[in-house]
């Protein structure tokens, strides 16, 4: 199934299809309309919150996607609303290596291939001061944010490099892997070092051609944030709307979303090693200096 496969005549197409340059044509046009065109792909963290609005997107544009996720409930329910013959639902716990090999495995069973892997499961972390620290909970934010976006990459590259897929690897990270006191210790750690981790990879991986980047996030209502924060979806908007830079603009898991998206197409083939922050400019402002030059 193409783009131009819903218009004209069935004669029409016929002798369309007898001219060469047509399936060109074809194959261009729907690569501009749908860039993930057959491409097949794991969301992790994909039952909810930025992961959703992913998985909508990447099969809008033409993927196979496997949520992988812990939240059955809703990764089994988002795959049904979008269509089972397009979407899988397989429970993984990114902390559990074996089980990121099983995601990797199932989706080579049921769609053959591996294309793109959109490693985003993460969780906040407390909020808690450094002089209460729990080094238990510590341990339990980096195993989900590093230690499963390691396992990911590791899993989703051996399967890219044994078959020669020129695959594309993201990892969701977060403004706070660039500034800290926008998050709590835990969390800016653990996105730290997963920029750390992307760059790192990319410098192996590319000699496969397979790329690893990452998207930075500002502040999105998702449950991840209503939760830590402890309050409504309108509430977090308001106060993100407050604290950041570019105005008339609320930031959606559907902008990070696409900011993937173009990351996993190959409008970005040159692009490895790249931290897409996708802040409206929170993180490379200062705000209390233009207070001080008026003042
Ligand atoms: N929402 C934001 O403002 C924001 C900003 C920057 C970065 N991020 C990052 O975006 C990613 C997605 O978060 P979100 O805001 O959409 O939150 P969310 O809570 O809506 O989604 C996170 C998903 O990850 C899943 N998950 C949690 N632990 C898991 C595990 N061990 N194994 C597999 N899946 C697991 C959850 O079940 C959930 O479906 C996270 O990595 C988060 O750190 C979010």
């Amino acid at each position: 199934m193409n783009v131009f496969d819903s218009f004209g005549s069935n004669n029409e197409k016929e002798e369309l299809h007898r001219d060469p340059p047509y399936d060109s044509i074809v194959r261009f046009l729907t690569k501009l309309v749908r860039p993930l065109e057959g491409k097949v792909a794991i969301v992790t963290g994909g039952a909810s919150g930025i992961g959703e609005d992913a998985v909508k997107t990447f099969v809008e544009n033409g993927a196979f996607v496997v949520i992988a996720d812990i939240n059955d409930e809703l990764g089994h329910h988002l795959a049904t609303s979008i269509g089972l013959d397009k979407v899988s639902y397989h429970h993984c716990d990114v902390r559990d290596e074996k089980q990121v090999e099983q995601t990797v495995s199932f989706t080579l069973e049921k769609y053959g291939t591996l294309d793109i892997v959109f490693s985003n499961a993460g969780i906040a972390g407390p909020l808690s001061s450094i002089l209460e620290f729990d080094l238990n909970e510590f341990d339990n934010t980096i195993a989900v944010n590093i230690r499963g976006a390691a396992a990911t990459i590791k899993h989703a590259a051996r399967v890219m490099v044994d078959r020669k897929i020129r695959g594309s690897i993201i990892c969701t990270a977060s403004v706070a892997g660039s500034v800290a006191g926008s998050a709590g210790h835990d969390y800016v750690t653990s996105k730290h070092g997963l920029v750390g981790l992307v760059r790192s990879t990319c410098g192996e991986l590319g000699a496969y051609g397979i790329r690893v980047n990452s998207v930075s996030p500002y502040l999105v209502a998702t449950p991840l944030v209503c939760r830590a924060l402890k309050m409504e979806v309108s509430e977090v908007e308001a106060n993100a709307n407050d604290c950041g830079n570019l105005k008339g603009v609320t930031l959606k898991a559907k902008h990070i979303a696409e900011a993937a998206l173009f990351l996993a197409s190959d409008e970005s083939a040159y692009i490895s090693g790249h931290n897409l922050v996708v802040d409206g400019g929170f993180s490379v402002i200062d705000t209390s200096f233009p207070s001080i030059i008026k003042n």
